[in-house]
C-alpha cells in the first residue's frame, strides 16, 4: 500500500504499562488510537497541547483538573486545556479503547466532559453524531451499505478514522483507498474527499473537524460542557 499523507499509517507506541497507543500525524494534529490494559493507569501529567478525545469500547475512568468521571463508549467525549493535568484508569476487566486528538491551538480552550446531547444528522446512507469542542468537532459517523459521502471541499481539516465494519471506497485529493477498520485519513483544508461504500455492511467511523465545522460551541444554548476551573478564574 502506498503511504501518504492523505492515508497515513499508524505507528506503535508504549506509552506507560499497559497503555499502547496506534499513532499517526494528520497536518499539526497528533492522533493516538489508545488501548489501556485492564487495571493499567495513565499517571497525572500536563502538557502544552490541547487534547480532547472519545471512548471507542469498555469503561475508561478520566480525571481532568478536580473532575472524574466515568466514560462511557461513544457517549461522552472529553477535552483539556493547555496545562490542565489530567489521568486515566481502566477500572474494568476489559480492553478500553479511546481516539485522542493532541495539537498546539492558538484559541481559548476549556476542559470538561462533552455528552452527546440531540446533534444528528442523517443524508445519504449516512447517520453522524457529534460532540462539540471548543477548538474540534467530533463526529461519529455510520456510513450505510450503499451509502456514500458525496465529494466535497471545506477550510476545515478533516481527519478520519475507521471504528469497525465494512471496508469501503475512500477518495481524498484524487487519491482511491481501500479503507477498512484501523485505517486512517487526512484531508488538509480545501482538499476534496468522498466516500463510497459498495458493500453490504455498513461502517463505522470517528472523524474530526478543526475548527467545529457544523455546530459552534454551545450554539443552542444547551449546557453542552461541564467546565473545569482553571487557576486565576473567579470562583
Ligand atoms: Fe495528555
Ligand atoms: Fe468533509
Amino acid at each position: 500500500m502506498t503511504v501518504t499523507t492523505m492515508f497515513p499509517q499508524l505507528r506503535s507506541v508504549e506509552l506507560a504499562e499497559g497503555v499502547r497507543a496506534r499513532a499517526f500525524a494528520a497536518g499539526e494534529t497528533l492522533v493516538q488510537v489508545v488501548e489501556i490494559a485492564p487495571g493499567a493507569v495513565l499517571p497525572p501529567h500536563s502538557h502544552d497541547e490541547a487534547q480532547a478525545g472519545i471512548l471507542v469500547s469498555g469503561r475508561l475512568t478520566l480525571l481532568i483538573g478536580e473532575e472524574e468521571r466515568v466514560m462511557e463508549p461513544l457517549r461522552t467525549a472529553y477535552m483539556i486545556a493547555p496545562g490542565v493535568p489530567h489521568a486515566a484508569r481502566n477500572p474494568t476487566s476489559e480492553p478500553t479503547v479511546s481516539i485522542d486528538l493532541k495539537r498546539l491551538v492558538d484559541r481559548p480552550c476549556s476542559s470538561g466532559f462533552i455528552e452527546l446531547g440531540d446533534r444528528k444528522k442523517t443524508k445519504l446512507g449516512l447517520f453522524n453524531e457529534f460532540f462539540v469542542g471548543d477548538w474540534f468537532e467530533i463526529m461519529i459517523s455510520t456510513l450505510e451499505a450503499g451509502g456514500q459521502m458525496p465529494d466535497h471541499r471545506h477550510r476545515h481539516e478533516q481527519i478520519g478514522y475507521v471504528i469497525g465494519g465494512a471496508a469501503y471506497r475512500m477518495t481524498v485529493g484524487g487519491e482511491e483507498h481501500e479503507h477498512g477498520p484501523g485505517d486512517a485519513y487526512y484531508a488538509a483544508p480545501m482538499v476534496s474527499h468522498s466516500a463510497v461504500n459498495d458493500s453490504a455492511e455498513s461502517s463505522l467511523n470517528f472523524v474530526a473537524f478543526i475548527p467545529p465545522r457544523y455546530h459552534r460551541p454551545a450554539d443552542d444554548g444547551s449546557p453542552l460542557l461541564a467546565s473545569v476551573p482553571t487557576a486565576g478564574e473567579p470562583a
